[in-house]
């Protein structure tokens, strides 16, 4: 069952049941997660504590138990805090990183399989950087991983599992991150989705007048106020991260599985024999594409983000990052985080610097990226 209307999701994301009872909902609807990538987080396990370490660990308010999973505190810690790693420092990452990937590319490489190379390697050598053994990571084992944990999820939807494939996933993390028990519990939440939203800005923007003098100020001068600044007549960074969230979120539908009873009078006299569970998703996606948007809401319009254009019920369906208690906890700092890699590769692509984009048919998910591709121009000039 699909819920699309506002009111509708509003209240199915923020119910009044205890978040004990909300975790446990969730976890239910995410548990092909759990058999897939044997994690144990928040996203599918309905204890409450799992929950509170971790999110207190992200959010960095509360004391850290110190019976907490080591492992989960630092990495989350790390994630979002602006003092250990301010954007600008990102920035110098992110441009390093993008070269060094550029440089390895052969004539042509697949547009989706860089962005995934670039974005996992920004996150272990940004948010991860005090654990990394960055000797251990190569380009090989780089895709190797991301392949996989896009091929575990794929498979995931159909109840289809793969120990082998999960088990050298983990190998290549568990070098890379010696000291993490399971590093895929936060490689997972934090990489999954990032590296999508940078891939569609990136097709996106490389072609977009408007565009890339925004992400090349944010480049010169990486901090939220630059995130913020409206160009004249055009859009912020922060506006163009909006609508590619807004037409393209990474989690199109969020699930809950819920405890339906019978109103019947057999139902009130024995509930435990007529309830059953149902799932049940928010169309975040059908939501954020809704007649409130108008005629253009399929249209990509960074500029409809701007304070006096953007009224404040179209604001109220900007649902990528969920609602309520659960909502996410990289709310924030994730939009932030993938428009500095953005202007990293916008940055570092252009006929001059010697590589072009080549456009597919259409923008693509996790998956659907044919003819999207990034191509050496000094080749090109051979051929
Ligand atoms: C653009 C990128 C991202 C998107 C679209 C996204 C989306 C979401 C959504 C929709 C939820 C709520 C799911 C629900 O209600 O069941 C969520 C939860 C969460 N996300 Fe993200 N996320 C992103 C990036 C990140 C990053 C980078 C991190 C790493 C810190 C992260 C950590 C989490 C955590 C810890 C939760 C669980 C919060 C809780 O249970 O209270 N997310 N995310």
């Amino acid at each position: 069952m699909k819920l699309t209307s506002l009111e509708e999701i509003e209240t199915f994301l923020s119910p009044p049941h205890s978040i004990a009872a909300q975790l446990a909902s969730r976890a239910m609807a995410n548990s092909r997660l759990k058999d897939a990538f044997n994690i144990n987080s928040t996203f599918v396990n309905g204890n409450i504590d799992v929950h509170s370490i971790f999110t207190k660990q992200v959010l960095q308010q509360l004391p850290i138990d110190d019976t907490a999973d080591i492992m989960l505190t630092r990495h989350a810690i790390q994630l979002i805090s602006p003092r250990k790693l301010p954007l600008c420092r990102l920035a110098d990452i992110a441009k390093e990183t993008v070269a060094l990937h550029l440089n390895n590319i052969p004539a042509v490489a697949s547009l989706d399989k860089v962005v995934r190379r670039i974005t996992i390697h920004v996150i272990l050598l940004g948010l991860l950087r005090d654990y990394v053994d960055d000797s251990a990571i190569s380009t090989d084992d780089l895709d190797l991983v991301t392949n996989g944990i896009n091929e575990l999820w794929t498979l995931s939807k159909s109840s289809t599992y793969r120990p082998d494939l999960l088990k050298e996933v983990n190998e290549r993390l568990r070098c890379w991150l010696p000291g993490y028990g399971n590093p895929l519990e936060i490689i997972i939440p934090a990489y999954e989705t990032l590296w999508r939203v940078v891939a569609i800005a990136v097709s996106l923007g490389h072609d977009n007048r408007h565009a890339l003098p925004v992400f090349g100020a944010l480049l010169k001068q990486p901090t939220v106020e630059q995130y913020r600044e409206f160009a004249n007549e055009s859009f912020s960074a922060d506006a163009f991260m909006q609508e590619v969230l807004r037409l393209y979120p990474p989690t199109r539908r969020i699930s809950r599985v819920v405890t339906v009873s019978s109103s019947s009078i057999l139902g009130k006299i024995f509930p435990q024999l007529f309830t059953r569970k149902v799932a049940i998703a928010a169309d975040v996606e059908a939501l954020q594409r809704a007649d409130v948007w108008a005629d253009s809401r399929g249209e990509f319009d960074p500029a409809r983000h701007h304070p006096q254009r953007c009224t404040e019920q179209q604001r109220k369906t900007l649902l990528a990052f969920g609602a309520g208690k659960l909502t996410c906890v990289a709310k924030n700092w994730a939009p932030q985080a993938a428009a500095v890699i953005v202007a990293a590769i916008l940055d570092q692509i252009g006929d001059e610097k010697g590589f072009i984009i080549e456009a597919g048919r259409v923008v693509g998910g996790r998956e659907g990226w044919d003819g999207w591709a990034i191509r050496r121009t000094n080749d090109l000039l051979l051929t």
